[in-house]
């Protein structure tokens, strides 16, 4: 490995913005610890291309048990250039305490195995009816779905630190 540092992508897909504002935090994380990454933030609608970079992050907001489409379509236009990557992804839609639904998105599993992503994790989400269409709040309001922002900063620095150190060892990035 040369000394330059590793640049990590976080590309996320997100309708209403909590999902960007994970992906953000997670890009200032890994930029901040003392691994010495670059990490970039972009919205996985603007395509950005993995091949740049040495590791990737992508997540998505799950919508009635699914991820985004944009985010999925990412992950199946980029496979082939994913699977040489260190690469982690991250859902985020679980809402109230306990969180609910408490099961995975169906995408994780094929997500995972398309991408040879070396891990996952779910973070809760922020339900806030100001920013729903008038459909979503008519489905909010049907599942009595609880309202607020149970997003779990600490759960994300730790994840976030966690595939910082991955990224410090020798034998992290795949060439
Ligand atoms: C209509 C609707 C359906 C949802 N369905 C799910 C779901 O199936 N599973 C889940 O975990 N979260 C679900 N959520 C919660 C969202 O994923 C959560 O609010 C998330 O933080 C939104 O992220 P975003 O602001 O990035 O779009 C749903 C929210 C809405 C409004």
């Amino acid at each position: 490995m040369s000394g330059a540092p590793l640049r990590v992508l976080v590309t996320v897909g997100s309708r209403h913005g909590a999902t960007a504002e994970i992906g953000a935090e997670i890009a200032r994380r890994l930029a901040g610890n003392a691994a010495g990454l670059v990490a970039v933030p972009v919205p996985v609608t603007q395509r950005p291309d993995p091949a740049a970079f040495d590791a990737v992050v992508l997540g998505s907001a799950v919508y009635a048990g699914r991820w985004l489409e944009a985010a999925r379509e990412y992950a199946a236009a980029h496979a082939p250039v994913l699977r040489t990557k260190a690469v982690w992804l991250f859902s985020s839609g679980p809402i109230g305490e306990p969180p609910f639904p408490p099961d995975l998105p169906h995408d994780v599993d094929p997500l995972t195995a398309l991408t040879g992503a070396r891990g996952h994790a779910t973070f809760p989400g922020r339900l806030d009816k100001a920013h729903l269409t008038l459909g979503e709040r008519a489905m909010v309001t049907a599942m009595r779905a609880p309202l607020g922002d149970f997003r779990d900063w600490p759960a994300v620095h730790a994840w976030a630190d966690g595939i910082a150190a991955e990224l410090a060892s020798p034998a992290a990035v795949r060439t």
